[in-house]
């Protein structure tokens, strides 16, 4: 619950999560206690954050089963899927192929797309279902020799697809084909191992699962990360350079991180994945599950709405009011206390496998109830022309 607002049912997690108050003091407790750069400082409040900053890199790793070094801090997924990107371009060669799907986010298909023009790379699309669903049978078809990279959501922002990342990143290998994924969506939800799905890249940003804007987490295997380029040149991530323009890096994961890195964001981000890890990954999707399972039951019985993925069994419920426009069905919800976003999602390409670019996106996270749902149903059963545009005159 918003604090201020607890009369507010948010269901736009997907783009965003409230903040536990472990999160907030741990952000906050930085500028009084220790507000200093890192790792720049030789005296103790310098050397605290440090500590913590760095303490932070072991959280992750811990909750995502690797190695610290393999974690770099970013701003947000979005940087760490366009580091990912030109990090592997010197790699990539005319006529190689990337493989996608039509249902990612746009930062995970405008970097590549980028590429592609620059260094005339083929981009093609893996079939899904009607709900974004990848088979393991339908990548196999997609896969072949020209294949350089596969890079999809482990889980897609509007349908809430779950992707077979294992089977994927197995059938790529045999290929020699990198792995990235977009974990944006799925790290905040469920118990994301890269060891075992043995993906080559991971993003993901913190705000998405408890913890501030931005902090992006990039992960990538030891050996990649220790050749990749950085996109971004400057402060602390060189060992020396000279008059003469040659320049010695420093060693990844600190490489990734110029500049004045968001400290007090990065520690915030720490304290928001041991808050997730105390309520157990796990534990979190089982019940966000079993919630979902009785949204779609009751909007499902709802005649005046039409849903996009009602079989996938996990992620947010997409819809809209049959013949209202959903930003105006999203504003309807709002004059009754329901948050909720509507629009294409930034997943620009998606109409072509749901026929539509405009839908309402309700994203449901752990702290949201039956209770919630069931009022949020009894005004999505209101939805119609009149009240939509009623409410704005
Ligand atoms: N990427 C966020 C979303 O899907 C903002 O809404």
């Amino acid at each position: 619950m918003l604090v201020k607002h607890p009369e507010l049912i948010y269901f736009d997690n997907g783009a965003t999560t409230l903040k536990p108050q472990c999160v907030i003091d741990a952000v906050t407790d930085c500028y009084p206690e220790h507000t200093s750069n890192v790792p720049r400082g030789d005296y103790a409040i310098a050397a605290t954050n440090d500590r913590l900053y760095d303490g932070t890199r072991k959280i992750f790793a811990r909750m995502i089963n690797c190695r610290p070094e393999e974690i770099a801090f970013v701003h947000n997924v979005t940087a760490a899927l366009n580091q990912i990107v030109y990090g592997l371009a010197p790699e990539l060669n005319e006529g190689d192929v990337i493989l996608l799907t039509k249902a990612e986010h746009a930062s995970n298909l405008l970097p590549w797309f980028r590429l592609a023009r620059e260094k005339n790379l083929k981009i093609e699309y893996i079939e899904t279902d009607s709900q974004a669903n990848i088979s393991v049978e339908s990548f196999r078809k997609a896969m072949n020799e020209k294949v350089k990279a596969v890079s999809i959501a482990q889980v897609t922002n509007v349908l809430g697809s779950i992707q077979p990342v294992k089977e994927i990143a197995a059938i790529a290998h045999e290929y020699g084909a990198y792995v990235v994924i977009d974990g944006a969506q799925s790290v905040p939800h469920m118990k994301v191992d890269v060891k075992d799905l043995d993906c080559d890249f991971l993003g993901f940003s913190a705000h998405k699962m408890c913890g501030p804007d931005g902090v992006g987490i990039l992960y990538g295997k030891k050996e990649l990360m220790g050749k990749m380029m950085p996109v971004f040149m400057g402060g602390d991530m060189n060992a020396r350079f000279a008059s003469d323009t040659s320049i010695l890096l420093k060693d990844a994961p600190v490489r990734f991180e110029s500049g004045t890195p968001n400290i007090e964001g990065v520690i915030g981000a720490g304290a928001a994945a041991e808050y997730l890890m105390a309520v157990g990954l796990d534990e979190i999707h089982e019940y966000e599950r079993q919630l979902r399972a009785y949204f779609i039951e009751k909007m499902k019985q709802l005649d005046n709405i039409e849903i996009y993925n009602p079989d996938n069994e996990y992620g947010p419920v997409s819809f809209n009011g049959k013949g209202v426009f959903a930003q105006d069905a999203a504003g309807w919800l709002a004059s009754k206390d329901i948050a909720v976003r509507s629009g294409n999602h930034c997943a620009k390409i998606l109409h072509e496998i749901i026929g539509t670019d405009q839908t309402i996106r309700a994203s449901l996270y752990f702290y949201n109830t039956k209770e919630e749902v069931d009022r949020f149903v009894e005004a999505a059963s209101q939805i119609s022309l009149e009240n939509a545009v009623g409410i704005f005159f």
